[in-house]
């Protein structure tokens, strides 16, 4: 038997509960043995919830029992997670967790613990919910130089971009609709704000690259500034928005964002929609692979999480997650990039917009007072000295086939 504790028992932690009851038989043969979740850890209390009997409030039960080996983590935030990784790995016990916060701020020293430990830190579902994504990256993408990974990794966004868009519904009347599915985070300025695909396409460019890239250093954009207006040159146009994370390699450079991106019905990621995730990933030998499914939720989230209890019930005593190393990888400016971007204005800046951009066409019946248009391909820089000679912009989105 091998005895599992669950840290805390939210949206996700109830969930890892939930699969592994459903499927048992199905996950016992995998793992080669009886997967049983002998504790539950949370504050709170659930009466008349069946945990009740397996629940604990004290982390120094989980610990202190020789039984227990494997603790997965569904907390969130980096106090006590944090805390509890160290201590559970440096006491010989397996950990996994669906925390992106915790393996973006110390992913590579919980797996440099968990090898001195002979024993595994996972985070499958750290990234794009139910999708593997991480395991591929190191198990199979492995002949590959990856020129980029480019990816829509946050469930409440694409949610709210896609209902923002065919169904009008408001921007706080869908961010509600989403908190209320489990799709966001607790506080939704890390989904809205572009912060919890930072930390994702983060943990994807330090295991891709082997080296600690900090998500601190990726400029991010979310979409708060997205409006109806947007949507409506969009739908015109044919084009979808979407909020992009992105790494990508040019020769011995990494550069890396996460910003709202329009994209036309060519580009691998349109059709990912709703709370669905999609990754792209680019080889120089393979050229393009693509990742596809529940990006968020309680059970798909979940799945990913027993899949790594799965297999770490199958190496409880043997590392064979690889680890990247803590020396921080400098990314390159990003602005250096080169993208067509829409920009819109107001009516007046028609003159300038003009003058400082080779437009091929203008659209100034779409959204009264004002007109849009595409700029030729340029840096971010090129893009911002012209801009800081017009006045009246009202919104600038790159854009990408
Ligand atoms: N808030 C996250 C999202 C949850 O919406 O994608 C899954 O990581």
């Amino acid at each position: 038997m091998v005895n599992i504790a669950v840290l805390g028992y939210g949206t996700v932690g109830s969930g890892i509960v939930e699969v592994i009851k459903t499927n048992q038989k199905i996950v016992d043969a995998k793992a080669n043995d009886q997967l049983h979740v002998k504790y539950v850890l949370d504050l709170r209390d659930f009466p008349g919830d069946p945990v009740e009997e397996i629940l604990t409030h004290d982390f120094e039960d989980i610990i202190n029992d020789p039984e227990v080996d494997i603790v997965a983590e569904a907390m969130g935030g980096l106090n006590p997670a944090f805390t509890f990784a160290k201590r559970t790995l440096e006491a010989g016990k397996n950990y996994c967790t669906s925390n992106k916060a915790l393996v973006a701020a110390h992913g590579a020293e919980l797996m440099q613990i968990a090898k001195d430990n002979h024993v595994n830190f996972m985070f499958e579902a750290a990234v794009g919910g139910g999708i593997p994504i991480i395991r591929p990256l190191y198990q199979c993408l492995t002949a590959d130089d990856i020129v980029e990974i480019t990816g829509i990794i946050n469930g409440t966004t694409n949610y709210m971009l896609t209902k923002m868009n065919t169904e009008g519904v408001s921007y706080d009347a869908v961010l509600k609709q989403a908190q209320e599915l489990g799709y966001a985070e607790a506080d939704p300025t890390a989904d809205v704000e572009g912060f919890d695909a930072t930390r994702k396409i983060a943990i994807l460019s330090s295991l891709t690259y082997g080296q600690q890239v900090d998500f601190e250093d990726i400029p991010t954009t979310g979409i708060s500034k997205i409006t109806d207006k947007d949507f409506a040159y969009a739908n015109k146009l044919g084009l979808g928005i979407k909020l992009f994370a992105s790494v990508r390699k040019q020769g011995d450079k990494i550069y890396s964002y996460v910003a709202p991106t329009m994209v036309s019905d060519k580009h691998p990621l349109f059709p990912v929609n709703g709370v669905l995730n999609g990754v792209l990933v680019r080889g120089n030998m393979l050229g393009d692979t693509m990742f596809f499914g529940s990006g968020a939720g309680k059970l798909p989230t979940a799945s990913a999480v027993v899949s790594d209890i799965v297999e770490e019930a199958k190496n409880l005593k043997n590392t064979v997650l690889p680890t990247w190393t803590p020396e921080k990888r400098r990314l390159a400016d990003a602005e250096d990039l080169a993208f067509v971007y829409f920009v819109r204005a107001s009516k007046n800046a028609m003159f300038d917009a003009k003058n400082l951009f080779v437009p091929k066409e203008i659209y100034d019946d779409v959204v009264e007072g004002e007109f849009a248009f595409f700029t030729e391909k340029m840096s971010g820089k090129e893009l911002a000295e012209k801009l800081a000679k017009m006045d009246g912009v009202l919104s600038v989105i790159r854009r990408e086939d």
